[in-house]
């Protein structure tokens, strides 16, 4: 797949085949999500990659419930919507996918999370290449972040979960997408000498 391809056709996929994925090929996708910059080249990121249905589900179930109980008695325009779309019991959180990837900063550090995100999107534009659909899952990242899912994982408390990918095969790719026409704000003309 050329690059323009995949970075046009990576779609969030909320729907999975039950088919695991190879290990070789997480691989694969974690190779390309290091080769993201990072400052200073710090690459401070590692990766989780939890694996098996049942187990994932159950994350899920669980991160659904705390975040329910958080919501539920904020008055927040953005708490009452968030309440509605998680009170939806056919709602799987983490979309029963059967991998999900952690991506991890090695530090709370602003810097850190902002390399992290880069090796995250590498990963799932590699994912798009190789015809695997990935789902960011901001929504599960605080409860990714809590001392005790922290430990059931052995992720290491001074360590950030940054992006909580699910991943694997797609039902079928999502059709149609829209983004609206970019703000440019362009400075200066290309003849300019850069003078001011
Ligand atoms: C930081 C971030 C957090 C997201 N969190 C969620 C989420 O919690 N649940 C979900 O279903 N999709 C989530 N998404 C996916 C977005 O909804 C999706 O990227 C957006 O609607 C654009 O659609 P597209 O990815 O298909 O182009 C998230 C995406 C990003 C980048």
């Amino acid at each position: 797949m050329e690059f323009r391809e995949a970075l046009q056709n990576r779609r969030s996929v909320r729907s999975y085949q039950d088919a695991a994925l190879e290990p070789s090929i997480i691989q694969a996708l974690i190779d390309a999500a290091i080769l993201a910059p990072s400052a200073v080249n710090t690459q401070p990121w590692e990766f989780w990659v939890v694996l098996g249905r049942d187990r994932i589900n159950s994350l899920s179930d669980r991160a659904k419930s705390w975040l329910l109980e958080k919501v539920a008695h904020d008055p927040t325009a953005g708490a009452v919507d968030q309440r509605q779309h998680l009170s939806d019991p056919g709602l799987s959180l983490l979309y029963y996918a059967p991998v999900l990837m952690l991506v991890v900063a090695k530090s709370f550090e602003k810097q850190a999370n902002e390399d992290s995100c880069l090796a995250a999107f590498a990963l799932m534009l590699a994912a798009r290449d190789a015809g695997i659909g990935t789902c960011w899952i901001g929504s599960a990242r605080p409860w990714f972040n809590l001392p005790a899912t922290k430990k059931e994982l052995g992720i290491p408390e001074s360590d950030c979960v940054v992006a909580p990918i699910v991943m694997g095969y797609p039902k079928a790719w999502p059709e149609g997408y829209s983004r609206r026409p970019a703000t440019i704000h362009w400075v200066g003309k290309p003849s300019d000498k850069g003078n001011h």
